[in-house]
């Protein structure tokens, strides 16, 4: 077995860890739904909310990162469409939910949300991760950073719509403006090199260049300001 370095172990604890919080989470909700039948639609609800702001920000941004990582495995391609089809049950499950009109129909499908997840999250713990942590070309840890910030409302720019003249004027004025931890994730249809160097001569290392996709027809590039760390 590969040897797998000690920040990407470090990157899947994280991960591994925060599954267990969410799932945790989630079934506490559930279990609250089945213990008290008379406040059923408060605790109906209080899981609604849950999944709503924790899990699926959470989904969707591992598809734009950690699933876009693995995507470029041959072997995974085919489970991480299979993972965003559960996100979407997961999503569609927790509109269900929502809509419940009687104690036992939330009961049912708040365990179908539970068992969903909690397979769900085995998969991406024992399959998913560790490919990604056993390739020294990965950095986890960076991959994980990338995560978090998707959040926090990074900027996509399709640089094929911008005029060829004006391209390094906007974007350089774009990362100009980055508040720290925010990416702008550019979309080309070339290795822009010329761009990278130019970014490298002004702002040094206060931006990070990161590929999220290299070719053959389209390269994505989150260029981020990194967070500053306490
Ligand atoms: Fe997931
Ligand atoms: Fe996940």
């Amino acid at each position: 077995m590969a040897t797998i370095s000690e920040g990407n172990r470090q990157a899947g604890e994280r991960m591994r860890a925060h599954h267990r919080a969410m799932l945790d989470a989630v079934r506490a909700r559930v279990g609250a739904l089945s213990a008290d039948g008379s406040t059923w639609t408060a605790a109906r609800d209080a899981l609604v909310a849950h999944v709503e702001a924790e899990v699926l920000p959470h989904a969707r941004a591992e598809e734009a990162t950690v699933y876009e990582r693995a995507r470029d495995y041959p072997h995974l391609r085919g489970l991480v469409d299979a993972m965003v089809r559960e996100h979407g049950a997961i999503a569609s499950l927790t509109g269900a939910l929502a809509a419940a009109r009687s104690p036992a129909d939330a009961l049912r499908i708040a365990g179908g949300i539970e068992q969903v997840f909690a397979v769900h999250a085995g998969i991406e713990n024992d399959v998913m991760l560790p490919a990604l942590e056993a390739d020294p070309a990965v950095d986890l840890g960076a991959v994980l950073e990338d995560m978090h910030a998707v959040a926090d409302g990074d900027v996509d720019l399709d640089v094929g719509a911008i005029p060829h003249a004006q391209r390094h004027r906007i974007i350089l004025g774009l990362v100009e403006r980055l508040r720290p931890g925010q990416a702008l994730v550019i979309t080309v249809d070339h290795d822009p090199l010329p761009l990278r160097r130019q970014i490298e001569a002004i702002h040094g290392d206060g931006l990070r260049w990161t590929y999220r996709a290299r070719g053959p027809r389209l390269w994505r590039i989150a260029i981020r300001r990194p967070a500053s760390r306490s």
